[in-house]
């Protein structure tokens, strides 16, 4: 079996593909915004976390026909997140395979006192794929390549998946997904939101005096460099690189860029080399984000101009689908929050913050005192910049199964006394329903089974799946060894 860490997109892809993950279609008319209705027909039926990938192997964009593939949904799918770690025995099911691939990241941070590094390498320009073509001055065309427009109420296509290479000799290497807008031939918006890293290396830029910051976007970078671009594991100062290194068990091999010093994965697509003006902005957006509304347009954003592409010949191109598929791996991150967490709540058993509806994290504690409930839930309120409504639910119950919290809700949990309203703490600047931006109000359901001196009943029945599971403990391994069988017998 094809199995990871990947060197590079396509290897990932052809894995996804090997291992049945990968849904492959010869054409799209994006011109009917069909690959978005696709994309949202795809995770209705398979569910957001489940849905597979998706690879469109020629799109009509303007009125013309283009050469992609495009992908969209690459991360979709537990299994997805296996293979990109190299995690074994995809034959099972999803859920056992995000079970074990959240074992095996939690052991290798264990393993290493913390995620390990391993520092990147440079090569020789000659031997990178990215440099298989490179363009330069007049000759810059970003409108050739397939970025989507997404949504027809979108401000246009965007280059809504690439990673971001800034380096400056003060503040080190930042390494981010942040979307661009595409506005002409060579130029792009560049939307790094207030108070991330790249929107702070531009500000002191700029306070510095410098009048133009280089910047390099590399275009599908292999799956675990692009996830710690996308995710807070590296935080200021660290360098994204090193942990991508670690993680994958290899270091990254970067290229130097042909008009800047900034060094990006050799592996890469199509890197877009350019500067980005310090005193100068553009209007950029509306643009469907991952909360799923129109994000307004932004009057003043950042933008770069492009001075170079190096691609890979026939580059792939991957479209992010934005608050309809999921869109970027979620579990490493999961598990790095989870040890953080679990340092202030001992008895915490599992988290989850399903990718569709960002602001909800369910989690579980093993409890055996009053208070527990609430008071996990305070400090996951408190710390998880995400959550808005926490809801904490004992430890039988899974907290990734959207049945069983619901369960929970209907059937242990009373709202009164076990539920506490926070008006006001910081909160995800795109979230639309806050009144004001960085801030939100919380919520905290204690569905944890409430003790007598909680408010609870005195008495609290056995729950019937525990009692089978501790007298009858062979019966699941029983029902798991047949499972396949017995829809065989019935289709006999
Ligand atoms: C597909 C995708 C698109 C994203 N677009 C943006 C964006 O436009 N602006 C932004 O600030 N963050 C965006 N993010 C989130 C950032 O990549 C993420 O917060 C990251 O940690 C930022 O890096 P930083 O901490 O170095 O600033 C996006 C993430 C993904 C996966």
């Amino acid at each position: 079996m094809t199995t990871g860490p990947f060197d590079s997109l396509r290897d990932y892809i052809h894995a996804l593909e090997s291992n049945d993950r990968l849904i492959r279609i010869k054409q799209m008319d994006q011109d009917k915004f069909e690959a978005t209705g696709f994309a949202y027909r795809l995770v209705k039926e398979y569910g957001y976390d489940l849905a597979p990938a998706f690879l469109i192997e020629k799109i009509k964009i303007n009125n013309q026909w283009v050469n992609g593939p495009v992908i969209g949904n690459l991360f979709g799918g537990w299994n997805a997140e296996a293979l990109i770690y190299g995690v074994e025995n995809l034959g099972e099911s999803q859920q056992i395979s995000r079970i074990k691939t959240f074992k095996h990241l939690k052991k290798l941070h264990k393993e290493n006192n913390g995620w390990p590094k391993i520092s990147p390498v440079t090569i020789e320009n000659q031997n990178a794929p990215c440099k298989e073509n490179i363009v330069l001055g007049e000759d810059v065309d970003i409108l050739k390549f397939p970025w989507l427009q997404t949504n027809p109420a979108d401000a246009g296509r965007y280059i809504n998946a690439a990673t971001i290479f800034i380096e400056d000799e003060e503040l080190g290497r930042n390494v981010a997904t942040y979307r661009c807008q595409v506005k002409s031939k060579n130029k792009i918006g560049f939307n790094a939101e207030i108070k991330q890293n790249a929107w702070s290396f531009l500000t002191k830029m700029k306070e510095r005096g410098q009048t133009t910051a280089s910047v390099s976007i590399a275009n599908g970078v292999d799956p675990i460099t692009f996830t710690l671009g996308a995710s807070k594991i590296a935080k200021l100062g660290e360098d994204e690189l090193d942990y991508a290194g670690g993680i994958r068990g290899k270091p990254v091999e970067m290229v130097k860029c042909e008009t800047n010093n900034i060094l990006v994965p050799a592996e890469s697509e199509i890197v877009l080399e350019g500067e980005i003006p310090l005193d100068k902005m553009e209007e950029e957006g509306p643009y469907g984000e991952m909360y799923g509304f129109m994000g307004l347009k932004k009057n003043e954003n950042f933008y770069m101009e492009i001075k170079a592409i190096t691609h890979r010949t026939n580059p792939w191109v991957v479209n992010s689908f934005a608050g309809v598929t999921k869109i970027s791996p979620s579990i490493l991150q999961t598990v790095g929050n989870f040890i953080d967490y679990k340092t202030f709540i001992p008895n915490l058993v599992d988290i989850y913050r399903p990718a569709e509806s960002t602001g909800v994290l369910t989690a579980s504690i093993k409890k055996d005192k009053s208070g527990q409930g609430m008071e996990a839930g305070k400090i996951l309120a408190e710390k998880d910049f995400f959550a808005k409504m926490i809801i904490v639910v004992d430890e039988d119950v899974d907290v990734y199964d959207k049945g069983e919290i619901f369960q929970a809700l209907g059937t242990r949990w009373q709202p009164y006394p076990a539920v506490e309203i926070i008006e006001k703490m910081r909160g995800m600047p795109l979230d639309a329903s806050a009144p004001e931006r960085f801030s939100t109000s919380k919520i905290i359901i204690d569905a944890t089974r409430q003790l007598k001196d909680e408010g609870g009943p005195s008495i609290w029945p056995d729950i019937s799946k525990v009692m089978l599971e501790e007298m009858s403990p062979e019966t699941s391994k029983l029902v798991d060894e047949n499972w396949l069988k017995y829809f065989e017998d019935s289709n006999d």
